[in-house]
């Protein structure tokens, strides 16, 4: 199957002869770096650094290893790789390799010839000869099966595979790339993964950092997904966010990194259909950030105003994440935020606000002390 990337245009191609990916755009052809990026958005340090490596290696045949988290963009940079190598005019193809049951994956890679076993009714090229004079990509490569890692070596150094069922050795002129998100230094010492695969492999190794270790370009991406998902959803009225919600946003951790993202905004867009998307039209997970260890501040807009005082069944938002949540923690920040509020409203009369907690005013007190709580705007040493 193949399916369109919204977010890129591109396509996920599977080795169907209709359906591969062509890269028939040579995007590198007297571009620059940041023309072939234009669709890769980041301009942190660590992505510019990422960048400038791609753009370093792209013309080599050596493996490349790209290591990152889920939805770090992988593939992204696997393809990048691949339209500005000279290979670019010839297919990327792609394989998860995590994705294809074990006992299928050898013939995948190989191909086979007809009668080579039950239901082979005719010939089939693999993976290898549908790259051939371009570029395989290997995603996920830390599953592919210890058997078939051997097999694999064997054609790395030899440039030949043979084809399941036939004993004529066929040559393959391919650009190997491979993605993993598992630690393969770890895999190798658990002899779950080949040292001398991985060394072959790893000769040129890309890492990419998760999205919470390149916080700025969280906006820069933020803005650029909105954007797309308003054209793609054709808005008379474009969505856009509020300034509370881009503080969430931004502070969040993406554990998901940008496909999260990019489902999330798909998500508010689909729900919001147009205008202003607020800090409340977020779901929970998103709004309930936690100061770090050390902030002691906690801001005002990460405020709940509709939770107080009223009961859950009459709350507009679904509290309840998919993946669940602490409820120590969750009901620890909502306090939080509610003993806030009370402390900015009264302009930090303990008195006051203690009568708007229901609490009195000692509660209320020893409860700021043990959180460490300092309003904004609130003088510290009336605490
Ligand atoms: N820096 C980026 N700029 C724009 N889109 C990105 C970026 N990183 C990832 N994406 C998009 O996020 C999604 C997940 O990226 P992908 O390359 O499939 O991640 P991975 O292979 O690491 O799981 C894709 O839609 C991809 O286009
Ligand atoms: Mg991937």
């Amino acid at each position: 199957m193949n399916q369109r990337n919204v977010f890129d245009g591109s396509l996920t191609s599977d080795p169907d002869p209709s359906g591969v990916e062509r890269s028939s755009n040579i995007l590198f052809a007297g571009g620059s770096l940041r023309q072939v990026f234009s669709e890769i958005v980041g301009k942190s340090e660590t992505m510019e650094a990422v960048l400038q490596t791609v753009g370093k290696i792209a013309r080599s045949d050596a493996p490349v290893l790209i290591r990152g988290e889920s939805g770090t963009g992988k593939e992204l940079i696997a393809k990048a790789l691949h339209r500005m190598s000279s290979r670019a005019s010839r297919r990327l193809v792609s394989l998860n390799c995590s994705a294809i049951p074990e006992n299928l994956l050898e013939s995948e890679l190989f191909g086979y010839v007809k009668g080579a076993f039950t239901g082979a009714d005719k010939t089939r090229k693999g993976y290898f000869e549908e790259a051939n004079g371009g570029t395989l990509f290997l995603d996920e490569i830390g599953d592919m099966p210890i058997a078939l890692q051997a097999k694999l070596l064997r054609v790395l150094q030899e440039k030949q595979f043979v084809p399941i069922g036939s004993t004529e050795p066929r040559f393959a002129d391919v650009r190997i790339i491979t993605a993993t998100n598992v630690d393969l230094d770890d895999a190798v010492g658990k002899q779950k993964f080949r040292s001398d695969l991985y060394y072959r492999l790893n000769v040129l190794p890309i890492a990419l950092p998760p999205l919470r270790e390149r916080k700025g370009d969280v906006r820069l991406l933020l803005d650029h997904t909105l954007n797309l998902f308003n054209q793609t959803h054709s808005l008379n009225n474009p969505c856009f966010f509020s300034n509370d919600a881009y503080l969430c946003l931004e502070r969040y951790n993406w554990p998901g990194n940008v496909r999260e993202l990019i489902n999330l905004i798909e998500r508010l867009v689909v729900m919001s259909g147009g205008g202003e998307i607020d800090i409340l039209a977020l779901p929970t997970e998103y709004k309930l950030i936690k100061a770090g260890a050390s902030a002691k501040v906690v801001e005002p807009s990460f405020f709940f105003p509709e939770a107080a005082g009223l009961l859950p069944e009459t709350l507009a938002v679904e509290l309840l994440p998919a993946n669940g949540l602490n409820l120590e923690t969750y009901i620890e920040q909502l306090e939080n935020t509610l003993i806030m509020q009370a402390l900015e409203r009264t302009g930090n009369n303990k008195n006051q606000a203690a009568k708007l907690l229901g609490l009195n005013r000692t509660t209320l007190v020893e409860r700021i002390k043990k959180r460490k709580l300092v309003p904004l705007n609130a003088p510290s040493k009336e605490l």
